[in-house]
């Protein structure tokens, strides 16, 4: 879903720019190298932030496999 219609900004969007640092709603923009239009999107892009902020951080998937899982041969 949009957060942000004047630049095509999405929820998965806002929670990547959030993991990067972005903090308030002009940082998520910068994040995409973008700049706010019309401001109607400054609540929702609040509270998509705030709940970025809730969520864990997705697991980072192992290079190699999981250490201890090689079969023996
Ligand atoms: S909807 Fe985000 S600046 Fe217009």
């Amino acid at each position: 879903m949009y957060v942000c219609n004047c630049n095509g900004i999405t929820e998965t969007e806002v929670k990547e720019a959030v993991r990067s640092g972005a903090r308030k709603w002009d940082d998520v923009h910068t994040y995409f190298d973008c700049a706010p239009c019309c401001g109607k999107c400054e609540r929702d892009m609040a509270d998509a932030i705030r709940e970025a902020d809730r969520e864990p951080e997705p697991a980072a998937e192992p290079l190699f496999g999981a250490p201890g899982l090689a079969v023996a041969g």
